[in-house]
């Protein structure tokens, strides 16, 4: 798991007058709106006693520990200590790690690291929000698998044929390969469109937009360790743009924001459908996904047999090399070898502008090695 990219905390929706506790890279995390409507998030421990402030109070802008009370603003800066009495002076040791959040497409992302606005890697842009002619939808979705794994099912163009009669034939295909793969690349990751012949479409309304199998455009790549987008165009004309968000609550869990935009069944009476549709599919994935012996990603490709439609997965692979190479891996061993005995948090970009914190920021393996490799590899 990564430090330094955007992840999806929550749907804005969930958050009302109380905060929220949000795990993420085996992290709390406490999401709030405050008094202005911003969604805020914070390290969810305070530093006073490790008092968990998502059992607290929204006071206006802040949050009020549990615990002793102290309260917390927006950017993790105490505010007040009320055992110090009323005008007390506070000392700038007890701020708290405050993250950037990004409200989009009624989700809430957190940027969980310390790099500067000018070098964050960016949320994956979505074009057709806000367009005429398109309209999305949200489903979210707990998965007891790794968050790696799932990245690599979402860009796997093998295993529609049997993982999804929705877009396969269920193995039933005697002519069944994988054709050409057209690479296409972007700064934060690799994809491919790919031409392959699917079923018609049964659901509902959907059965109009395509009527019979035959060729069908699906593009796929994935942006960053956690998200991938999907291209789907059942016809020249109509088109379904998903998005996935996928949020590591740690090695072997995760929580999945599916937004889907289309460009036709636009009437909102056609989204239970869509969601319906959706949800299907993904859980045909999570069965897959819950059941990957080992759960992780091993750490070398030799301890799997690559195919030529890996491709993806292995350039995903390559890209994670890239990050761990950054220092930006956290290491999760030794956060989990001291689970009870230390509170560790993200560090947040505040980190680079001041010191003297009262929590140790997570461990991160080293990168020399990695980096090290990627320059013999060339
Ligand atoms: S532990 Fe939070 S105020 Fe004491
Ligand atoms: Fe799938």
């Amino acid at each position: 798991m990564y430090i330094n990219f955007w992840y999806p905390m929550a749907v804005s929706d969930e958050l009302d007058d109380k905060p929220l506790r949000v795990r993420c890279l085996d992290q709390d995390f406490v999401v709030y709106r405050d008094s202005g409507g911003a969604a805020r998030c914070l390290s969810n421990t305070c530093a006073h006693r490790g008092g968990s402030l998502s059992g607290g109070k929204i006071k206006g802008d802040c949050l009020q520990c549990p615990y002793h009370g102290w309260e917390f603003d927006g950017d993790g800066n105490c505010q007040r200590i009320p055992s110090l009495g009323k005008d007390a002076k506070i000392p700038s040791r007890t701020r708290i790690d405050a993250y950037p959040v990004e409200e989009r497409h009624g989700i809430v992302f957190a940027f969980l690291g310390d790099l500067p606005e000018d070098e964050r890697p960016p949320i994956i842009p979505v074009l057709e929000e806000g367009q005429d002619g398109w309209r999305g939808t949200v489903v979210h979705y707990h998965v007891k698998g790794n968050y790696e794994r799932s990245v690599e099912n979402g860009i796997d163009p093998a295993h529609n044929e049997f993982v999804h009669d929705t877009h396969g034939f269920s193995g039933e295909n005697e002519d069944y390969n994988v054709g050409e793969l057209r690479g296409v690349e972007s700064d934060w990751g690799h994809g491919f469109w790919h031409t392959f012949n699917a079923p018609p479409l049964q659901a509902g309304e959907m059965k109009k937009l395509r009527e019979q199998a035959g060729d069908m455009e699906v593009g796929t790549g994935h942006h960053g360790p956690n998200q991938v987008w999907t291209y789907i165009h059942p016809s020249p004309d109509y088109h379904f743009h998903q998005y996935l968000f996928e949020r590591p609550i740690d090695e072997e869990n995760i929580h999945i924001y599916l937004l889907c935009m289309r460009n036709c069944m636009l009437e909102p009476e056609h989204d239970e459908l869509m969601n319906q549709r959706n949800k299907y599919v993904a859980n045909q994935d999570v069965v897959i996904i819950e059941d990957l012996h080992p759960v992780l990603t091993p750490d070398t490709n030799t301890k799997e047999f690559m195919v030529p439609s890996d491709k993806c997965i292995l350039m995903y692979r390559d890209r994670l090399r890239e990050w761990d190479a950054k220092g930006w891996r956290i290491d999760t061993d030794e956060v989990r070898r001291n689970k009870n005995k230390v509170a560790y948090a993200i560090p947040s970009p505040a980190r680079r502008e001041t010191k003297g914190w009262v929590l140790d920021q997570v461990p991160l393996i080293d990168g020399s090695q990695a980096a090290a490799k990627l320059k013999v590899a060339g």
